[in-house]
């Protein structure tokens, strides 16, 4: 597999009045495309600054960190911007769409922004994630699975080379959830996105290909899953 990413000796420090914060401390990580990767971490150890880290919406205090062998840009907002632009999807754990628009519609923006309304292509994906009968329905009309599928359907809208979830099922019972994650693992392997979770939730690990423990800032296991 080919290499996707690189992260070499990240730390992510906060200064606070109680002193300094160490919430990555030290983070060695290779991604390849195609992987599915899921997070572990308690409440805490760092998940979330790690994957804003992935993204470019944060920079690490110190390290190296490359994607498809490029420096990743750093405490540049423009140049971050762009990165995120052109590599990135994000799928968030309150779904965050936009509620005076249509499932349709909320699909159409996205495309708008990155450049082309391609309805035809938004038809396909709202069918990949199996909500084509509700196309014409507004957010607040749905279940919060479903809304969590349009979400899905959207982060891959701008055919992103890297799609990170956040807590993505935090907000779901366990039957919905893994109708969501069946929904994103067919998705990224039809759309051909690599996959990285963070979640507190173990039993997610069954659609990972490879699970990734932190805690306190630090890598604690690193393993391929077989399945
Ligand atoms: N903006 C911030 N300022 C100060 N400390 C922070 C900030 N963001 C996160 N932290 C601290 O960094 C550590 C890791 O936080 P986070 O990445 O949010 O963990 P997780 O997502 O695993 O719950 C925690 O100790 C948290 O309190
Ligand atoms: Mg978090």
């Amino acid at each position: 597999m080919k290499k996707l990413l690189k992260m070499e000796n990240i730390e992510r420090y906060y200064e606070t009045p109680a002193g300094v914060v160490k919430a990555l401390d030290g983070i060695n990580i290779d991604i390849h495309e195609g992987e599915r990767v899921i997070l572990l971490g308690p409440s805490g150890s760092g998940k979330t600054t790690l994957l804003n880290c992935f993204s470019a919406l944060d920079s690490p205090t110190n390290g190296k960190y490359t994607f498809k062998e490029n420096k990743v840009p750093r405490h540049n907002s423009e140049k971050m911007t762009s990165f995120r632009r052109e590599n990135i999807g994000y799928v968030f754990q309150f779904f965050n769409l936009l509620q005076d628009l249509t499932v349709m519609e909320n699909i159409l923006l996205i495309q708008e922004l990155a450049g082309e309304r391609d309805s035809e292509r938004a038809e396909q994906l709202l069918t990949l994630v199996g909500l084509e009968s509700e196309k014409d329905r507004f957010p607040g009309e749905i279940s919060g699975g479903q809304q969590q599928r349009v979400a899905i359907a959207r982060s891959i809208a701008k055919k992103p080379t890297l799609l990170l979830g956040d807590e993505l099922t935090g907000n779901l019972d366990t039957e919905t959830s893994d109708k969501v994650m069946q929904v994103l693992v067919e998705a990224c392997s039809d759309e051909e996105i690599t996959l990285i979770i963070v979640t507190h939730d173990e039993s997610l690990v069954k659609y990972a290909t490879r699970v990734i423990r932190i805690d306190s800032g630090k890598i604690v296991s690193d393993e391929q899953v077989d399945h």
